[in-house]
């Protein structure tokens, strides 16, 4: 799924930064520049970063960005 359109950012990319040590939202702007143009992904960006620090899965994300319907 595709979290940052404006910067071309997916969940698999944020779920990598997390797993190589990224644990804010600040951190994952200065390495993927997610949330640095428009800004609407903030939110989502911030509810996939979530997960990703607490392991849930992407189905979960997706839903909680709407991008499922719950
Ligand atoms: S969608 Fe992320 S900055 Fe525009």
């Amino acid at each position: 799924m595709i979290v940052c359109v404006c910067n071309n950012v997916s969940d698999r990319k944020i779920r990598q930064a997390v797993e190589n040590g990224a644990t804010t939202l600040f951190e994952l702007r200065a390495q993927l520049n997610v949330g640095t143009c428009c800004g609407k992904c903030h939110s989502c960006a911030k509810e996939v970063l979530r997960d990703a620090l607490t392991n849930s899965t992407t189905e979960q994300a997706m839903v909680m960005c709407g991008a499922l319907a719950a």
